[in-house]
C-alpha cells in the first residue's frame, strides 16, 4: 500500500477511514511541530536538507530522496505490511493468532512499553539539539537531520499506537511524551542515557552506534510481539534505524582513521602529539567508548526480572530474531549468571534482559574488530575494547561492585580516583570541545575527521547536502 501524502498525516494505515482518530492526531500534530520548533535542531527552520522521505513501506518506496525544509518533513505513520496468518511466536501463547487490539489483561505491560519506547525518540532529539552548530562537514550535518527527522517519525509510530489503541490514557501519555525533556531537573526523559548531554560528534557518534544500536535491539524484541500493529511499527522503523548505527559506525571509523593519518605524519603514538596536531588519540575514543557503551548496557535492564519474565510468557516482547531459537516457550529452561556471588542458575525467563543484552554485546564488537583492524593495519600495537559488562553498573547485579574497565574488582577509593582514566574526564571533555569547530563549505572535512568513503544516495562527497542561506 503506499502512503498518501495529501492527507495531512501521511499514512498506510487507513487514518481517513477513522475520522475520530484522524481528528485527535490532527489535533497533536500542531503540539508536535511547536515541540520541533522549541527542541528540534537549532537554527536549522529555513535550510534545505537532502533528505530520505518515504512513500512506501516496500523495497521501492520507503527511501525516496529529495531537498526538504525540515519543518515541513512529512512525518508520518507507516506500518511494515501485515504478514498474512502471523502466529504469535514465543511464550505461553505460542501458535495463537497475532491479536490486532490490546488484550485487556495487558493493556498496561504494553502501554508501559509503548510510551518507554516512544520517550527515547524526541529524547535523543533533544540531546542532539545544538550539534548542528559545530557540524565537521554538510555530508555530518545532513545525517545528523536524517536522524533527527526520523526519531521525530518514530515518535509519531509510537503516538499513533497509544491513541489508536489505548483511548484516554494514550492520549494523556502523548501528550506527556511531549512535556518531559532530556536533562530536565523537574521531568527528564524516563531512561538514564537519554539524560545524557550529547555536546560534541564524538559523543554523537558514540550514541548512534551505542545507544541506538540498543534501539535496535528493543524494537527487534517488539518487532517479534503478538501485538500486531507494534510488531508491524517497529519493523518499518528498523528500516530507518540501520542508518543511525551506519552513522555511528562510519563515524567512529572515520575518526580512527584521521587520527591514524595524523600518527602517521607524526611518527608517533602519543597522545599529547596527537592533540597537538588536533586529533582525537585513541586513548580518548577508548574512553568515550567506555562511557557510551557502559551506559547503553544499563537500557537493557537487570540481569534477572520478573517484567521481563511476563513480558516473554505474555506474548508483549520476544528476544531479537526469536525464529533463531529452537525452544519458543522457554518454560523450563534455564540460564547461568555471572553475579558478584559467583555462578547463579535462574530461569532463562528471567533473565531475558541478559539474553538481550548478550547478543547487543556480540553486534557491539564487529564495528571494533573494523576499527582495530585499521589500527592494526597502521602497524599500531593499540587495540580498542568493549569493558567488561561488570564495569560501572547502574541497574542490576553488578550495581556498587567497583571494578576495573577489564571486570576486575578493585577497591572504592581506587574506583573513584582512577575513573578519570577510564571515562572521559573534564580536560578530555574539554579537549574535545575545542574541535567542534563548524565547517559548511562543500566536501570540506573539519581536520579530526576523515572523509566518508562515499556520499549519499551514490551523490559525490562534495555535494551540498545542506543548503543553509544563512
Ligand atoms: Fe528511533
Ligand atoms: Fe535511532
Amino acid at each position: 500500500m503506499s502512503i498518501n501524502y495529501s492527507e495531512r498525516i501521511p499514512n498506510n494505515v487507513d487514518l481517513a477511514n477513522d475520522r475520530t482518530l484522524q481528528r485527535a492526531l490532527e489535533h497533536w500534530q500542531p503540539k508536535f511541530l511547536d515541540w520541533w520548533k522549541e527542541m528540534g535542531p537549532r537554527d536549522s527552520a529555513a535550510a534545505d536538507v537532502y533528505l530520505r522521505t518515504a512513500i512506501g513501506v516496500d523495497a521501492q518506496g520507503w527511501a525516496s530522496y529529495g531537498a526538504v525544509k525540515m519543518p515541513d518533513y512529512r512525518w508520518g505513520i507507516f506500518l511494515a505490511e501485515p504478514v498474512a496468518d502471523r502466529t504469535i511466536g514465543f511464550g505461553d501463547h505460542f501458535g495463537e493468532p497475532v491479536w490486532h487490539q490490546v488484550p485487556g489483561e495487558l493493556r498496561s505491560q504494553f502501554r508501559r512499553i509503548i510510551v518507554t519506547q516512544g520517550d527515547t525518540e524526541p529524547a535523543s532529539v533533544e540531546q542532539q539539539q545544538r550539534l548542528g552548530l559545530t557540524c565537521p562537514s554538510l555530508y555530518d550535518l545532513r545525517n545528523l537531520f536524517q536522524v533527527n527527522v526520523e526519531e521525530g517519525r518514530h515518535l509519531w509510530a509510537m503516538v499513533y499506537l497509544l491513541h489508536a489503541h489505548f483511548g484516554r490514557d494514550g492520549r494523556e501519555e502523548a501528550e506527556e511524551l511531549l512535556s518531559r525533556h532530556s536533562g530536565d531537573v523537574d521531568k527528564p526523559r524516563i531512561l538514564g542515557t537519554f539524560n545524557e548531554p550529547i555536546s560534541d560528534w564524538l559523543s554523537f557518534f558514540m550514541f548512534t552506534y551505542f545507544t541506538d544500536r540498543d534501539g535496535k535491539f528493543q524494537l527487534k524484541s517488539l518487532a517479534e510481539s503478538g501485538f500486531d500493529p507494534l510488531a508491524r511499527t517497529c519493523r518499518f522503523m528498523l528500516t530507518e534505524e540501520a542508518h543511525h548505527m551506519f552513522v555511528g559506525e562510519t563515524g567512529i571509523g572515520r575518526v580512527v582513521k584521521r587520527t591514524l593519518e595524523v600518527m602517521k605524519l607524526l611518527g608517533s603514538d602519543d597522545p599529547a602529539a596527537v592533540r597537538a596536531q588536533g586529533a582525537v588519540d585513541l586513548q580518548t575514543i577508548q574512553r568515550y567508548m567506555n562511557f557510551w557503551f557502559t551506559s547503553s548496557l544499563d537500557l537493557f535492564g537487570s540481569e534477572v526480572s520478573s517484567n521481563a519474565a511476563s513480558s516473554f510468557a505474555n506474548g508483549v516482547k520476544g528476544r531479537p530474531d526469536e525464529t533463531q531459537y529452537e525452544d519458543h516457550i522457554c518454560s523450563d529452561a534455564s540460564y547461568e549468571l555471572e553475579t558478584p556471588q559467583g555462578r547463579e542458575t535462574v530461569s532463562l525467563r528471567n533473565a531475558m534482559n541478559e539474553v538481550m543484552r548478550g547478543s547487543y554485546i556480540k553486534d557491539c564488537e564487529l564495528g571494533l574488530k573494523r576499527w582495530n583492524m585499521a589500527i592494526q593495519r597502521a602497524g599500531h600495537e593499540f587495540k580498542l575494547n568493549l569493558p567488561s559488562p561488570r564495569f560501572r553498573r547502574s541497574i542490576g547485579a553488578w550495581v556498587n561492585v567497583p571494578t576495573d574497565p577489564a571486570g576486575n574488582a578493585v577497591p572504592r577509593e581506587e574506583y573513584d580516583r582512577r575513573m578519570p582514566e577510564w571515562i572521559p574526564s573534564e580536560s578530555d571533555r574539554a579537549f574535545v570541545h575545542s574541535l567542534m569547530h563548524r565547517v559548511v563549505e562543500p566536501g570540506k572535512m573539519a581536520g579530526w575527521i576523515a572523509p566518508p568513503d562515499r556520499g549519499i544516495n551514490n551523490l559525490p562527497v562534495d555535494y551540498e547536502y545542506v543548503r543553509l542561506h544563512s
